[in-house]
């Protein structure tokens, strides 16, 4: 098994310019081996979207997440301080939390009982007298690391000598910079909604990291409103800014009436991680792997104003939004076909438009190069 993942990981050259490279292979896409890799070792080792600090401002506070393989829960401590866990009980696995999120003064296992402390220790275990060699106080739950940066709280869930953490700081200086002008605090959260695609998720990525390429082919009602010629892709270290200077001479009026101001910024944190901000909002997305050609991709959107005066509005934003998923979710799923295809092993990328998916793709070979 090593040497057949070790084998395709290797079919990728991640040296060389833009102007040499090619495309991830296909079988990256399509292999149930590398998939279960990449949940081991890109989903472990980067940082991942949990959840929002608003969600757990009290003490007693939770939410609850998966990461790769993993249940995990974020709780505010007696002592105000944000913890990370895995939700598994330490009896026989169940998940402790179970619910989204909600506000609770223990952390109770529905299974048997056992109940833990804000702090993750080990408290209550009915009817476990005489069990030999057992220390409540050395059963805790085990912690995951956790970073709360602007509106959102991350985890990385990988560990221990053998899973090093990645070379790069997180949230990286570079990043922090960029998004603080964009004064988020002012954006309120308002409503999530989840969208399944037929493809593997890194289809879903590349589609999202190709410079607007797609934009003036599929997406009419968007591309009225960008000035494609002067569409910029820069790269950091492990994100990528997109960035388009908008028009409102020939808007498509449903589009232009929702997408106004100089710049729309689209940012991709690796690997799975997109900021999507406008004069007027923000969405972001969060795209979870399901399986090897199933993806849920979770949009979170934010306005100015959510109150009930904005509310058709902000509906009709949020409804630009979905016309334009529906829209790559028929590409994305033929472009999945096209990948399990004989007919094609891998592709060239676009000097001009396509830096952010060779960036991408050099991240993930180096993520699971490191777990082989
Ligand atoms: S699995 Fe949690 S109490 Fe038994
Ligand atoms: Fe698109």
């Amino acid at each position: 098994m090593t040497d057949h993942l070790a084998e395709i990981i290797n079919s990728y050259d991640p040296s060389g310019p833009l102007e040499r490279a090619w495309t991830i292979p296909a079988s990256w896409y399509t292999d149930p081996s590398l998939y279960d890799l990449e949940l081991r070792t890109v989903f472990a080792r980067s940082w991942q979207m949990a959840g929002r600090v608003d969600q757990v401002s009290e003490r007693g506070d939770y939410l609850t997440a998966e990461i790769g393989n993993d249940p995990i829960v974020i709780v505010r401590g007696s002592d105000k301080l944000l913890r990370g866990f895995f939700n598994v009980c330490l009896h026989h696995a169940a998940a402790v939390m179970t619910e989204a999120a909600g506000k609770a003064n223990q952390l109770r296992c529905p299974y048997h009982g056992w109940t833990y402390s804000l702090e993750g220790e080990l408290k209550g275990t009915p009817d476990f007298a005489g069990v030999c060699e057992f220390d409540k106080s050395r059963n805790r739950l085990q912690p995951v690391a956790i970073v709360a940066w602007e509106k959102w709280l991350f985890v990385r869930t990988a560990s221990g000598a053998n899973q090093s953490p990645p070379p790069n700081e997180f949230p990286s200086l570079a990043l922090i910079d960029q998004i603080r002008p964009l004064a988020l605090e002012k954006l309120h959260w308002l409503e999530r909604r989840h969208y399944s695609f037929d493809c593997n998720w890194k289809v879903f990525v590349d589609n999202y990291l190709d410079g607007g390429y797609h934009v003036p082919h599929l997406h009419k009602g968007l591309d009225s409103v960008l000035d494609y010629s002067n569409y910029t892709i820069e790269n950091g270290e492990a994100f990528c800014l997109q960035s388009s200077p908008m028009v409102t001479a020939g808007a498509e009026a449903q589009t232009g009436a929702v997408r106004k101001g100089a710049r729309a910024l689209y940012y991709w944190i690796y690997p799975n991680f997109m900021i999507n901000w406008y004069e007027g909002g923000m969405d972001t997305n969060l795209v979870i792997p399901r399986g090897v050609d199933k993806t849920e991709v979770v949009f979170d959107f934010y306005f100015p104003d959510v109150s009930d005066a904005a509310r058709e509005r902000n509906l009709a934003s949020i409804e630009v939004g979905q016309r334009i998923q529906a829209e790559d979710e028929a590409i994305c799923r033929s472009v999945q076909r096209g990948l399990g295809s004989r007919a094609y092993t891998a592709g060239r990328l676009s000097v001009r438009r396509e830096a952010g998916e060779h960036l991408f793709h050099r991240l993930l070979h180096a993520d699971l190069q490191a777990g082989l």
